[in-house]
């Protein structure tokens, strides 16, 4: 049973929470360490939350603060209306934790890690990947060093969420997708042609929180009520049967069971201004030489999520959140 090592680099932000508790209730996921990005919540709230998150659950992971705003464009208010203010559906209280944010920038320790485990990390990232594109910086060396990036963002059919053709991650700070997308290593698009395929039920988070009966449940139970409120506003069947799209789940979802999802491969560019400002875009035809440059035949390639066996994930998710991986 191949053990993945893997940084979550991520907003946290409800969906997140969701992702982050299956990466540790997952035996196949070893989480060495979660960089935190702005996005969802302020990077400041972002960390607080993954600390707050982890103690909840007993579990001692080095968590690192990251990039603040994007790389070039000016920064926008974090979602209130999806995540709550503090991006966990406004917890009524938090219970006292313990833990120290490790000091080091989040690009840094992901440099670090690469550096003394090569060829072994997992980058899993479902935020704006400004540290990604950071780490790439410090470190070009870097794609050959980690062994694969699952990216939750973008979408390449299905309509966007933030403008008609695009997704948040990548709006949010575009000319960092476009780094990360053009970098050359091994990588992998989750975005909404797939997450918009799984609907997580509020009742599936309900059933999880009286099982385990843990203060990591019930918050993530809380939390998923709030998001859950939002998406009922926005479609209809959301409404109907209360449930979300757990789109950061799917990234984690595709590292241990890759075989749920259908994949094209390709060269994905990003537009990174004007009305199509964060578009992924997949040249679906690798035997034309386009002409415009960004679009040669050698450009890197990404693996992206088509379609998905929605009912498989959902048991997946379901059966390993209700084995006994809480401290307590
Ligand atoms: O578009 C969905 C993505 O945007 C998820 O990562 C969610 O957490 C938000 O950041
Ligand atoms: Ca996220």
């Amino acid at each position: 049973m191949h053990i993945h090592k893997v940084i979550f680099d991520t907003d946290p932000g409800v969906d997140d929470a969701i992702a982050l508790y299956f990466a540790l209730a997952h035996p196949q996921i070893d989480l060495v360490g979660i960089t935190t990005t702005f996005g969802n919540v302020t990077v400041d709230q972002a960390a607080i939350n993954a600390q707050y998150l982890t103690a909840l659950a007993a579990r001692h992971i080095p968590v690192t603060k990251g990039i603040g705003k994007p790389l070039v464009n000016p920064g926008v208010a974090p979602p209130d209306f999806i995540h709550g203010a503090d991006g966990l559906g406004n917890l009524p209280s938090r219970a006292l934790t313990k833990g120290a944010m490790d000091p080091r920038s989040s690009a840094q320790f992901i440099v670090d890690m690469a550096c003394a485990h090569p060829g072994e990390i997992t980058l899993v990232a479902v935020g704006p990947v400004g540290n990604l594109a950071m780490a790439l910086a410090l470190e070009p060396a870097l794609p050959t060093l980690v062994r694969e990036v699952i990216l939750m963002g973008g979408t390449i059919v299905e309509p966007g969420n933030v403008s008609p053709v695009a997704e948040a991650n990548i709006w949010s700070d575009p000319h960092a997708a476009d780094r990360v997308f053009q970098a050359g290593w091994r990588l992998t698009m989750v975005g909404l042609d797939v997450t918009h395929r799984v609907v997580t039920a509020l009742s599936l988070f309900e059933k999880i929180a009286l099982h385990h009966r843990h203060p990591a449940t019930d918050t993530l139970h809380h939390a998923v009520k709030f998001y859950t409120t939002f998406y009922s506003g926005l479609h209809k069947h959301l409404d109907a049967t209360p449930g979300c799209y757990a789109h950061d789940l799917l990234a984690f979802l595709y590292l241990v069971a890759p075989d749920l999802f259908r994949t094209e491969t390709g060269c994905v560019r990003v537009a990174t201004e004007g009305l199509a400002q964060g578009q992924t875009i997949l040249d679906r035809r690798p035997f034309i030489d386009y002409p415009q440059s960004g679009w040669s035949l050698n450009q890197p390639q990404t693996q992206v999520c088509m379609d998905v066996n929605a009912p498989a994930c959902l048991q997946l998710f379901e059966e390993t959140l209700l084995t006994a991986w809480l401290g307590r």
